[in-house]
């Protein structure tokens, strides 16, 4: 097949998130997280792993930044702890925690290669989260100030900022089906932090602006796709009710200034309402520069044949099912990735165009796209991770597609540079072009990592 060739300066990358890789815990004044306490609690995460070390990157800037280059990377994508730079969540400023991200930034810039700021990336600082977290409206202005702080900081040397990472996973990952920090289970805490989530954004986009600082910002929904398993209207139904929880939810009130309005009914028949005053969704819907979209999966969708009753019960799993009312179907030979997600790269093709159609064609950056396989070295120390690289030629196919019809791309930051703390499952997921041993912290580059680099480096795929 001839040479699929991405349009020039398409900004290629890799991302990690501050919890994930950073470790030095407890270093140069950073306060806990709700992961620190959530990490603690029994049961939570897979064999009790905690990312007090991680993969140390806050001690290897240099050896990080040199794996960067290595690959090709044009840019990188990471976050900032929020209880770094604010340890007590409002009020002063911890200048130590700040000074790593301004080693980092120099570091990337030195290297030629463009930081890619995320603002939030799930480590709340624990004394905000004791005082209502993202349920409080208080929280959303808090956010503002930490990010005012950031946004002064590196003023000039970053130019892409990204306010919230997955606000489906902040919101209802977090509190409606209680798999990550904090842990709840409840949906008006779900609908509320969701509203206070999107409100943050809106807020702090509002202050980039009057700020007046170079750059871009955006934010960096997860998105995923769902085929319809049949023509029939059941089944067409299904599929809406599943893209509006977990897509429009977050993205028609940032372009639409609005919450889809079934959903909104659906969560009515629960006695849940997102708390919104008057002028929220104007600050919600602010113009923002670009999108970023992660895309792991999708699946085939179809109603339920029997439907539960959309009532309270007060069985939130129950509520949960009535809400959706959606089954999602495996029927259809897929590969999964060792995590049990669908690699479904045709799902990256539709949900492109359908952000195209439904939002007017906003400039996006994939934020992340990658693949969970938990290959180690081999004998001669090589990871012969030949499955992760079917994954990213897939996928990047897919992309390829999306620009060839129309989709405005500017570029792809792979999940991960490094295998890294993956949330309630610890270190037992592995999504790094980059192993890592957590028991010497070794890093040793995978064959996806050399696949890739000919990607980045010829800016084409060579399927
Ligand atoms: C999305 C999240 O942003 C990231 O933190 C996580 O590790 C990957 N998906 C893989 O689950």
């Amino acid at each position: 097949m001839s040479l699929l060739k991405f349009p020039s300066g398409f900004l290629w990358g890799a991302a990690t998130s501050s919890y994930q890789v950073e470790g030095a815990h407890d270093e140069d004044g950073r306060s806990p997280s709700i992961w620190d306490t959530f990490s603690r609690q029994p049961g939570r995460v897979r064999e009790a792993h905690n990312g007090d070390v991680a993969c140390d990157s806050y001690h290897r800037i240099d050896e990080d930044v040199a794996l960067l280059k290595a690959l090709g990377a044009k840019t990188y994508r990471f976050s900032v702890a929020w209880p770094r730079v604010v340890p007590t969540g409002r009020g002063a400023v911890n200048e130590k925690g700040l000074d790593y991200y301004r080693r980092l930034v120099d570091a990337l810039i030195a290297a030629d290669i463009e930081p890619m700021l995320t603002l939030y990336h799930w480590d709340l600082p624990q004394c905000l989260q004791d005082q209502g977290g993202w349920q409080v409206r208080q929280t959303a202005h808090d956010f503002v100030a930490y990010a005012e702080a950031v946004f002064k900081a590196l003023a000039g040397r970053v130019r892409l900022w990204i306010t919230m990472n997955e606000p489906w996973c902040i919101a209802n990952l977090s509190h409606q089906m209680g798999e990550h920090a904090p842990g709840l289970r409840d949906h008006q805490a779900a609908v509320s932090a969701a509203h206070h989530v999107l409100l943050a954004h809106g807020l702090a986009v509002r202050k980039f602006r009057e700020l007046g600082l170079p750059g871009e910002i955006g934010m960096a929904p997860n998105v995923d796709w769902r085929e319809p398993y049949s023509q029939r209207q059941e089944d067409l139904d299904a599929c809406r009710r599943g893209l509006e929880w977990f897509n429009n939810w977050y993205l028609d009130p940032i372009y639409r200034g609005h919450y889809p309005e079934e959903m909104l009914q659906r969560y009515a028949a629960l006695g849940v309402e997102p708390p919104v005053e008057s002028g929220d969704m104007e600050i919600i819907s602010s113009k923002t520069d670009f999108l970023g979209i992660n895309y792991y999966t999708g699946s085939y969708t179809r109603a339920h044949d029997t439907p539960t009753p959309l009532q309270r019960t007060g069985d939130v799993t129950q509520e949960l099912a009535a809400l959706l009312n959606v089954g999602s179907v495996d029927v259809t030979g897929f590969k999964h990735t060792d995590i049990g997600w669908a690699h479904f790269p045709e799902g990256f093709y539709r949900v492109l165009l359908w952000l195209r159609d439904r939002y007017g064609n906003p400039p996006v950056y994939i934020t992340e796209n990658g693949a969970c396989y938990n290959d180690e070295p081999d004998a001669d120390g090589r990871v012969r991770d030949g499955r992760r690289i079917a994954y990213y030629e897939h996928h990047l196919i897919a992309l390829h597609r999306a620009i060839r019809s129309g989709c405005n791309l500017k570029g792809y930051t792979a999940w991960s540079l490094l295998d890294n703390f993956e949330w309630a499952w610890g270190y037992t997921m592995r999504f790094g072009l980059v192993h890592v041993d957590f028991k010497t912290l070794k890093r040793t580059p995978k064959d996806s990592f050399h696949w890739l680099k000919q990607v980045y480096e010829a800016n084409a795929l060579r399927p």
